[in-house]
């Protein structure tokens, strides 16, 4: 997704060092153009194209940009092609002001032709230059530059956090609405960035300004104002204490490999924060008296939220209705009351469908919890209550360490749901490091035998079957192949026909569901398929099938969660023999502002 990042300082610096580096600590978002603008004595410098940070930079010498502020943009896009013309930030008509967003103008359309009607000079198809013109239109009509911006907010629909600054003066103006967005204030500078990580290196006090607010930016200092009555609003600034160890590699060759070995230890973070936590018996009181649950999420979190949905019905004995966000809306929404209950699963917390859905349950009165990664944002915001994963950053876009906090939080809450001791809950993290351990060499291996298929399965049973389609997304991100995730049962069902020699199909076996994965491996192998089974060991699952990946002797459950760990390296070894970049798949980004 778009990042932006704007600096004001108080006198001319080399500025285009400074933004290259933020823009690199943006990259984990997703993106496909970048650009940098500066502004120095009145006039503006400005440089993009589509590429990688490092190429445009190059191409551009956006190293050698000097003046008192910058901005720098990273698109994703969504309007207007990838193109040099579209790359952000944007000029106004004449030239005077600069500007980028990130997010989306849904009525892009209708503005440009508006002002191009009123004569303005629209150079692109792209929403962040609309921002730009709408900021023009009320200057261009007089209105001082605060006043200007609260009419421009009135006009954008959608949902972005823009910074735009003009030549003749010494400050940047950055408002948003629905996008993150942090401000931080440093010695001799000020910066304001869509997350924290661009600007954590940089200074470790900020302000995180609210939906509806215009931060005036100056070298020393910053102003906060409500778009509704222009007054000054006081936002107190705060210290960030989190570690930036989780933005380097710390030795591994790519953040998804580093994150895939955290997951233990964030798992045991989040079991000991959950065993301390005083929220959680209330969350279970109100959803033990809840008339319906629906788990809510999308990608890998709807994943999670469908093995908790397992884990509630096989341990509790409650049903959970798990649903994609956007689903949500058209299904359920109308359905849902006062006397139901939702947790709205989202790793980045800001995933516009799932901020949409939430909305939607809002509406009809349905009590709402979140489970997020990302502490400050919306979802944590927008929700009365929001668990949090413990995770720290994730910056990988194929979510792996968030996803297995996601699941475990889930087996945590089912187990007080069903009474039941959480004490033996603590043996995970040990298992999820005995499992890496053991499948890591054969799962290397196995990922080179299989690498020249574009095509595969992966399939699950019970509690295994979220796994299942957990394990072929993470294939599909980052390898680029065909993978489709599956119940095994429905195989013999219509794909059984794809089946060729050498196919590769992953099984994903639980404990107590042995025999049912020995007929859909039989049934597959008579045709040709080369079957790689996950679980634990089992002399029938070694005589039946090709490969058998072990993993550490568990519950139903346990085992679920555990059998992710090979798939998501398989999918990392696959993607690097393949020549791509694991933590920035093509197309791809982290945090999904749009619908
Ligand atoms: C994007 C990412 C997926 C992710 C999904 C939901 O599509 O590429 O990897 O699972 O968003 O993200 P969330 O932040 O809501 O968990």
């Amino acid at each position: 997704m778009c990042g932006i990042f704007g600096y004001v300082t108080n006198k001319e610096e080399a500025l285009g060092p400074i933004l290259i580096a933020a823009a690199e600590r943006l990259t984990y978002r997703g993106y496909d153009s970048v650009g940098a603008a500066t502004i120095n004595s009145g006039k503006i410098d400005l440089r993009k194209d589509v590429g990688k940070v490092d190429s445009v930079a190059a191409k551009y010498n956006i190293a050698e940009m000097r003046g008192q502020r910058g901005i720098t943009q990273l698109r994703w896009a969504t309007f207007g092609e990838p193109s040099q013309v579209n790359s952000q930030p944007h000029l106004d008509s004449k030239g005077d002001m600069v500007g980028a967003h990130n997010g989306n103008v849904v009525n892009n359309v209708e503005l440009r032709e508006q002002f191009m009607a009123e004569g303005m000079t629209v150079r692109s198809q792209n929403d962040g230059e609309t921002c730009v013109h709408a900021v023009e239109r009320y200057i261009s009509r007089g209105y001082q530059f605060i006043d200007a911006i609260r009419l421009a907010y009135g006009d954008l629909q959608g949902d972005y956090a823009f910074v735009i600054g003009r030549a003749d003066d010494d400050k940047l103006y950055a408002f948003k609405k629905g996008s993150g967005m942090v401000v931080g204030l440093g010695d001799g500078f000020t910066c304001v960035s869509s997350d924290l990580p661009s600007i954590l290196p940089l200074t470790r006090t900020v302000i995180r300004p609210q939906d509806g607010e215009i931060v005036t930016l100056w070298a020393d200092r910053v102003e906060v104002r409500s778009v509704k009555d222009g007054k000054q609003i006081v936002r107190m600034p705060e210290t960030v204490t989190e570690s930036m160890d989780a933005v380097q590699k710390g030795g591994y060759p790519h953040f998804m490999l580093k994150e895939i070995h955290e997951q233990a230890q964030v798992a045991r973070e989040l079991i000991h924060l959950l065993d301390g936590s005083p929220d959680v018996q209330p969350l279970i009181e109100k959803m033990k008296s809840a008339r319906h649950l629906y788990f809510i999420g999308c990608g890998t979190s709807y994943h999670a939220a469908m093995a908790g949905s397992v884990y509630f019905a096989q341990l509790a004995g409650r049903a959970v209705i798990p649903i994609l966000a956007p689903q949500f809306i058209a299904q359920y929404a109308p359905a849902v009351g006062y006397e139901d209950v939702g947790i709205f699963v989202s790793q980045s917390g800001e995933t516009k469908d799932v901020l949409n859905a939430l909305e939607a349950a809002e509406a009809r009165g349905m009590t709402c919890f979140g489970l997020a990664n990302v502490v400050g944002s919306t979802l944590t915001r927008a929700t009365s209550f929001c668990l949090p994963l413990c995770c720290g950053y994730e910056i990988s876009v194929p979510a792996t360490k968030t996803f297995t906090n996601q699941v475990v939080t889930f087996l945590y809450l089912a187990y007080r749901m069903a009474g039941k001791s959480t004490a033996d809950l603590a043996r995970i993290p040990d298992l999820m490091v005995q499992t890496i351990e053991m499948v890591a060499p054969q799962i290397e291996a196995i990922a080179k035998d299989i690498n020249e298929w574009n095509d595969m399965y992966c399939l699950g049973y019970g509690a295994t079957y979220p796994i299942a389609l957990e394990g072929a997304l993470k294939l599909k991100e980052i390898t680029y192949a065909h993978c489709e995730g599956m119940l095994s049962t429905e195989f013999k069902h219509g794909p059984l026909s794809a089946v060729s020699k050498g196919f590769p199909i992953v099984f994903v076996a639980g404990p107590n569901d042995v025999p049912l994965i020995i007929s859909g491996i039989n049934e597959v192998k008579v045709r040709g398929a080369r079957t790689i089974v996950v679980a634990e060991e089992d002399s029938r699952l070694r005589a039946n099938g090709d490969d058998l990946v072990v993993i550490p002797k568990s519950d139903a459950q346990t085992n679920a969660l555990l059998a992710v760990l090979p798939l998501q390296l398989l999918s990392y070894h696959m993607s690097v023999m393949r020549g791509f970049d694991p933590d920035f798949p093509r197309n791809l980004s982290k945090t999904l502002t749009v619908d």
